[in-house]
């Protein structure tokens, strides 16, 4: 349905947009983009072993000096290269007093603690034991069995890439407040590119979703990527998912065949209000056959930083979406949302697509007196006896320590922790104290 021609490769990489159509006039996707089809994907990825290994962060982040370190359901990890240049790695914990091995530095491969010296190479040293650790070129994995749970495995599913001598590559770390599987969900879920990221996707058709007759997982898109207002890159991309924590986009046709955007979600722990926060490692390894890729490949220094702001802008957006689903299924309303979901689609050939798309994007709920916020939510206070404007930042259902003082909620009496606009600052609000912002306001 894209008005534009296949995206075959063509002579210059960019096109002129022919037909563009706005963002409100564009095909809805909401009726392929089924609930079931999304989730039938994404159980069937979480089935698939992992081998208990988990992305901690980019080859790159592991200097000669520095180590790595990140949390996997919150078990503290460090890695760092020995004296051979080896990537060793374990507990983020020193094993003498528990200093944050994350502050120590790596001195001719040895990880120093910085609180009283001890001295780490890597092999098993006083009750610190070392753990399986892999370096495919892009990215850092830890294995952790107890985490995973699954069969361990020698190494994790890496993706097929293209050559490093023929690729630019560039990583973008983000955490958001939500587990992997809603990571996942999202990225499985191909219809809400040009939606939801209209400054990024425009023309979007889902050309095959699992289910559609096809054995394999794999969903088809073609889609253009939007580099200036009807400037484009037409590309025909395929969305798998080879693991439970991975999602991976593949060109097959038109400009860069061959590149890839790997997603991948580890699991952090719980933040301070017991919802568990994930971090988005995205990969893109991009290629092209053009004779002028040598120079941007030359030039790969200063493109890292423009491939990681495109990733973190379309992640602000798909975060608030993953944290979306999460807090959906916290409520226990997911279900709820997947039957008035089918029973729109029972109505779809009575009911005219405008109205529809209408009712879907149109806030209908209530006056903002004491209604149910989630995560994100643009809500006024006052405050002093002004108006203030901030972001929900989740909701309290028990006593616990927030915004610098003990917040006594529970679930039947809940509370929001809100940030301030304007000053940045946390607070606590009573569901009737906060006022939900409308279009318009
Ligand atoms: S805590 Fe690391 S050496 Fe004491
Ligand atoms: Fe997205």
């Amino acid at each position: 349905m894209s008005p534009d021609p296949s995206p075959r490769r063509a002579r210059y990489p960019l096109r002129l947009r022919r037909r563009p159509v706005r963002w409100e006039r564009q095909v809805p996707t909401w009726r392929q983009a089924r609930p079931a089809v999304i989730t039938g994907a994404l159980q069937r990825a979480l089935a698939r072993p992992s081998g208990n290994w988990f992305v901690v962060g980019a080859t790159a982040d592991v200097t000669s000096t520095r180590p790595l370190s990140g949390t996997v359901a919150g078990t503290e990890v460090v890695v760092w290269r020995d004296a051979r240049g080896r990537l060793v790695g374990g507990p983020g914990q020193c094993p003498h007093l528990g200093a944050p091995l994350a502050d120590s530095p790596v001195r001719c491969g040895t990880l120093v603690c910085h609180w009283h010296g001890l001295s780490l190479d890597g092999s098993a040293y006083v009750g610190w034991e070392p753990l399986p650790v892999h370096d495919d070129g892009v990215l850092v994995w830890v294995r952790l069995d107890a985490v995973g749970g699954e069969e361990p495995t020698r190494a994790p599913v890496v993706p097929v890439r293209p050559a490093p001598a023929a690729s630019v590559h560039a990583v973008w770390t983000g955490v958001g407040t939500c587990e992997p599987r809603d990571v996942v969900a999202n990225r499985l879920d191909p219809w809400h590119g040009a939606w939801l990221h209209p400054y990024s996707f425009v023309d979007l058709t889902v050309v095959r979703a699992p289910g559609d007759g096809q054995d394999d997982d794999t969903f088809v898109v073609d889609v253009s990527f939007r580099l200036a207002r009807r400037v484009v890159v037409p590309v025909r991309a395929e969305f798998t998912a080879p693991e439970p924590r991975t999602v991976l986009m593949r060109i097959t046709e038109g400009e860069g065949v061959g590149s890839v955007v790997e997603t991948h979600a580890t699991p952090l722990g719980p933040d301070g209000l017991g919802r568990p926060r994930t971090a988005v490692v995205e990969a893109v390894v991009a290629t092209s056959q053009r004779p002028g890729f040598a120079l941007a490949r030359a030039l790969a220094p200063a493109l890292r930083p423009l491939m990681r702001t495109a990733a973190g802008r379309l992640w602000r957006d798909d975060l608030a979406y993953a944290g979306r689903l999460r807090d959906l299924r916290e409520r226990g309303m997911k279900e709820k949302g997947t039957t008035m979901a089918k029973n729109t689609e029972s109505r779809k050939n009575t009911k005219d697509t405008k109205d529809t798309r209408h009712a879907e994007n149109t806030n209908e709920t209530g006056n903002g007196k004491g209604e149910k916020l989630v995560q994100g939510d643009e809500v006024t206070w006052n405050s002093h006896g002004s108006t203030t404007e901030g972001t929900v930042e989740g909701e309290i259902t028990r006593r616990t320590e927030a915004a610098g003082r003990t917040v006594d909620a529970s679930p039947d009496d809940p509370q929001y922790e809100v940030r301030s606009a304007k000053s940045g600052k946390p607070a606590v609000h009573d569901p009737s104290a906060l006022r939900k912002k409308r279009t318009g306001d």
